[in-house]
């Protein structure tokens, strides 16, 4: 038997994204069937949706070793080429925001995706020649905010593209109770309603707002994590009761106080809040947009008028 880790270790014991489970259970069965290696999977959406994890459990369902990495950590193309060196045949190469790799290293990939080959120049000067390294067949699976970050060459390159959203709420209550389960801690169900309303629709965030409220209820004594623990702990948090944090009510309250609620472009929102352009727009903003609190249009983002009410200014037309 499996088993049960706070990250899930099989496609079945995964909560969510029903359409992307569906869809690599099919895929993973006919690679396996062929005895082929599994084809180039991307798998895009926002920050904490479970992205790595489903990379760990694809590997574990092919049952190969996965070598995880990140765009950023390969900047030379040597350091690709220890990575490729390792790789048995059928193994998965894991690849988070595949979108920051080096051009250099991103354009080494071409081959290894399509034709399982690099060729390398070693040495330098007078000594300098070119390497062809064979490489066993492999499955890349690379992460990203939005697919359309990466270049088309590379976005082609996968054979396999799954996008992630947000849970809804009912997925987030399994999960929530599914996480309390692990770390061996009641919970009632209104409890896990409340955590799972004010998550943002993200597994990440429900799982660490359920580790504070765990420390709450430990520090009042209280044997389960009822609707009164978990709502006294996302006050004290600073989570409102749609699950916006200090940050996201920052960001719609300055577009109201200083440009009458938009629109506003992404780079004065960003220099406004004291974060990157890339942070307001992989990480924020997608929630905003997708509770409708925020708008996007052809002229920068507009705070909607469910986005006043939320925080409780009257509206006004601009
Ligand atoms: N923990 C975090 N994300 C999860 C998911 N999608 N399924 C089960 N447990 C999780």
């Amino acid at each position: 038997s499996i088993e049960k880790t706070l990250r899930p270790q099989v496609l079945a014991q995964y909560i969510g994204q029903d359409r992307v489970k569906n869809e690599l259970a099919v895929y993973i069965a006919a690679a396996q069937k062929r005895d082929e290696s599994l084809d180039h999977v991307l798998l895009y959406g926002p920050p904490g949706l479970g992205k790595t994890t489903l990379a760990m459990v694809i590997a574990n369902e092919l049952q190969v070793q996965i070598r995880t990495t990140s765009g950023p950590a390969i900047e030379r193309p040597g350091d690709l080429v220890a990575l490729l060196n390792e790789l048995q045949p059928g193994d998965v190469l894991f690849i988070d925001e595949i979108h920051r790799l080096p051009k250099v290293v991103e354009e080494l990939l071409y081959s290894a995706m399509e034709d399982f080959y690099i060729d390398i120049v070693v040495g330098q000067g007078p000594t300098a020649h070119p390497v062809h390294f064979p490489l066993p067949p492999f499955t890349l699976i690379g992460a990203t905010t939005r697919a359309g970050l990466l270049s088309a060459p590379l976005r082609d390159r996968f054979g396999i593209v799954e996008h992630m959203a947000y849970y809804d709420e009912a997925d987030l209550v399994d999960i929530v109770e599914r996480s309390a389960d692990v770390f061996n801690m009641a919970i009632v169900q209104e409890g896990a309603h409340e955590i799972a309303r004010r998550s943002r629709g993200t597994p990440r965030i429900a799982n660490r707002l359920l580790k504070r409220i765990r420390d709450y209820a430990q520090v009042a004594n209280q044997a389960a994590i009822d609707q009164a623990i978990a709502d006294h702990a996302l006050s004290q948090l600073q989570v409102d009761n749609r699950g916006l944090d200090s940050i996201d009510r920052k960001i719609l309250e300055m577009m109201i106080d200083y440009y009458h609620g938009g629109p506003v472009g992404l780079k004065t929102i960003a220099a406004n809040i004291g974060e990157e352009n890339e942070t307001i727009e992989a990480v924020y903003e997608p929630y905003l947009l997708q509770i409708g609190f925020l708008k996007r249009t052809p002229r920068g983002r507009v705070v909607t008028p469910a986005g006043y009410e939320h925080l409780g200014i009257p509206y006004s037309e601009n």
